[in-house]
């Protein structure tokens, strides 16, 4: 061998081996999401476990993947895991909180998960400055390096509808005072001038302009805080948009001003069909595209189609209103199997790119897959319903004139206790209407403080079928009884306790009937990775154990202790006697000797 071929031979093992040590745990490559060198399809849940009469506008304001709220996921993760699922999608969460133990678990389930960076409001995160602007990327990206490490966070989204103008975001970027878009103040709360006008603008006139103005703002600003956040950690970064301003539109002419987004997102609610929408975005970007919400809610509301407004119908009404599992299930499998239709997981997909079409051998690669809307019930959600009363009907100053157009009287509705129907009117929903606290693939019930069974809707059963095979398989569902008496059921009642009462005799009770099961996980402390910790006993004075099922250490040393004073007590009652009838004796002794 040659020494050109030896060195060019070391040469090319140096490049082999360069090139696996860079070797990503998860990347796009063309249209196709690889993780660990496997193409890789989505199959999410929106995942916001909120508890009934819990709020995200209180304490822990939605942040339930914390130790102390293991009793909610370890519920969950196994369901979702059976229903199919291979992805969780997250809302907010607070990045004071340590979200280890449930990172851990995620993982331990066999499962991946993507995290939103929360932004709320643009009053919120303002964008208006560079440095404003600065700030914000710098806090995502101190987020992202938080769990750099973790093998279940692999997608991260800077924000949530960044692009929906009731979030603020472009008017802040469109009205920078130094080189304003040409935003047409008249059109802010109508969605911009593009939607205000139903289609995407015409070349060359205003709208276009302003429109691609603030756009292109956008998607800078979202390019930079990929690229801060790729600097971090290995993940991949998106930014959830919402489905309006022909977003296809705006990604196809700005699009390239975000070269480090893996790739595009929407939202998209638009009936039992994705529509165009795989199709216009497939000729908009060489991206895949993520479903980063879909699906419909599960309540049939007449609102949607009567004629008349407000809507006065409540939910167990005479109304003709009911709960639709089947429109529901239905939706979601159309939806899916479209997904999968147009998935790039699909062999020929390697090398689609933008505008691929059936002659180039590689049609319909247009996505990575997406995250169905949601796992639970969330009653919180009609506090900021979109159409309400202001006031609502329970105020004396109610009026049907402060109504917004098909709002339910009772909304927004602050009682997240109350299974209210606020929400809007959608044309392409089954019944014409979204009910916010309706998404449910289960639905929960009180079982105590902070505890919810769960049962599962229709949708879960034929999603689980449709992703598994599997069949129906209803104890995986535990009613409020067994998710209580699983952790609060006595086991074996003690016997034979040395200077104790017999116990009371079973009767079916909890904790060995020495204590009360109790459902507040401030009582009862955090889990881990592992182990639920809520409910527990609080065991009566005396007892402990997971059931108080054994004499609490305390009782223990008072025992013992007891038993050593009995002990002294005995001996010195000994001594004492003893003492005495010495003293006697000698004192008769004595007395003997004086005579
Ligand atoms: C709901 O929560 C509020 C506090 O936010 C509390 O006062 C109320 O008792 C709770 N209601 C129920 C039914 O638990
Ligand atoms: C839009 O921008 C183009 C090119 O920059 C310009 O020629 C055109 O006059 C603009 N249109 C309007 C209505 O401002
Ligand atoms: C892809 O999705 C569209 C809806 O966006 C749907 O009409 C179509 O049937 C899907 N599958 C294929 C192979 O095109
Ligand atoms: C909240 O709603 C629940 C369920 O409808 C109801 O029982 C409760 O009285 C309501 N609470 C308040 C403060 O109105
Ligand atoms: C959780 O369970 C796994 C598997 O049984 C075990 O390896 C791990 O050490 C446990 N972790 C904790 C914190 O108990």
């Amino acid at each position: 061998m040659s020494t050109h071929a030896r060195l060019t031979r070391s040469l090319l093992s140096l490049l082999v081996l360069a090139g696996s040590a860079s070797a990503k745990r998860v990347e796009v490559r063309g249209r196709q999401l690889l993780l660990d060198g496997q193409p890789f399809e989505v199959r999410g849940i929106c995942y916001s476990p909120t508890p009934i009469n819990a709020s995200v506008h209180f304490a822990p304001y939605g942040d339930y993947f914390t130790a102390d709220f293991s009793f909610i996921w370890l519920r969950d993760l196994r369901l979702i895991k059976a229903m199919g699922a291979n992805m969780l999608r997250v809302y907010g969460w607070l990045p004071e909180n340590d979200h280890s133990d449930f990172l851990d678990a995620v993982e331990a389930h066999g499962l991946k998960l993507m995290a939103t960076f929360y932004m709320g409001e643009a009053s919120e995160s303002p964008v208006e400055t560079e440095e404003q602007r600065g700030k914000v990327v710098r806090r995502f990206a101190e987020q992202v390096r938080q769990y750099r490490d973790h093998p279940a966070l692999i997608i991260w989204s800077f924000g949530n509808e960044l692009n929906g103008v009731w979030n603020g975001y472009l008017q802040q970027l469109g009205h920078n005072p130094a080189a304003p878009c040409a935003w047409d103040e008249r059109y802010d709360d109508l969605g911009g001038c593009w939607i205000h006008k139903g289609k995407p603008p015409v070349p060359g006139s205003q709208c276009y302009n302003t429109s691609y103005c603030v756009y292109s703002r956008l998607f800078g600003l979202i390019n930079q805080a990929a690229e801060a956040a790729k600097a971090e950690a290995d993940v991949l970064i998106v930014s959830a948009m919402a489905d309006v301003d022909a977003l296809y539109e705006k990604v196809a002419r700005a699009g390239h001003l975000a070269p480090s987004l893996d790739a595009w997102t929407a939202q998209v609610y638009r009936g039992n069909t994705f529509g165009d929408f795989f199709g216009t975005m497939s000729d908009a970007t060489d991206k895949p595209v993520l479903l980063t919400e879909y699906g419909v809610d599960a309540y049939h509301d007449v609102c949607g189609t009567q004629a008349t407004t407000p809507c006065y119908n409540r939910f167990g009404d005479e109304s003709g209103s009911y709960v639709d599992e089947a429109a529901q299930a239905d939706y979601a499998l159309k939806l899916t199997r479209e997904i999968q239709s147009n998935s790039s997981l699909q062999e020929h997909c390697g090398r689609a790119k933008r505008g691929s079409t059936d002659e180039d051998g590689y049609p319909n690669c247009a996505t990575v897959g997406g995250f169905l809307m949601s796992w639970v019930d969330e009653y919180w959600k009609g506090a900021t319903a979109q159409a309400k009363c202001a006031p609502t009907y329970d105020d004396p100053d109610f009026s049907v004139a402060t109504c917004d157009d098909h709002a339910h009287v009772t909304c927004g509705n602050w009682n997240a206790s109350d299974h209210d129907l606020c929400g809007y009117k959608l044309d392409a929903a089954p019944d014409g209407y979204v009910n916010e606290e309706w998404f449910g693939i289960t639905t929960p019930t009180t079982c105590g403080d902070d505890i919810n069974a769960i049962a599962p809707r229709d949708i879960f059963w034929q999603m689980r079928h449709h992703w598994t095979g599997a069949g129906k398989e209803p104890s995986l569902f535990g009613s409020c009884e067994t998710t209580l008496s699983e952790k609060c059921a006595a086991r074996e009642l003690p016997t034979g306790l040395p200077f104790l009462p017999p116990p009371p005799p079973p009767s079916g009770g909890h904790c060995s009937l020495r204590g009360q099961c109790v459902t507040d996980h401030r009582i009862c402390g955090p889990g881990d990775v592992n182990s639920s910790v809520t409910p527990c006993c609080a065991c009566d004075s005396g007892f402990a154990g997971s059931t108080c099922e054994q004499l609490d250490a305390r009782t223990y040393l008072a025992l013992g202790a007891g038993s050593v004073l009995v002990g002294l007590l005995v001996l010195l009652a000994i001594t004492t006697v003893v003492g005495k009838l010495f003293r006697a004796e000698s004192a008769a002794r004595a007395a003997t000797e004086l005579k």
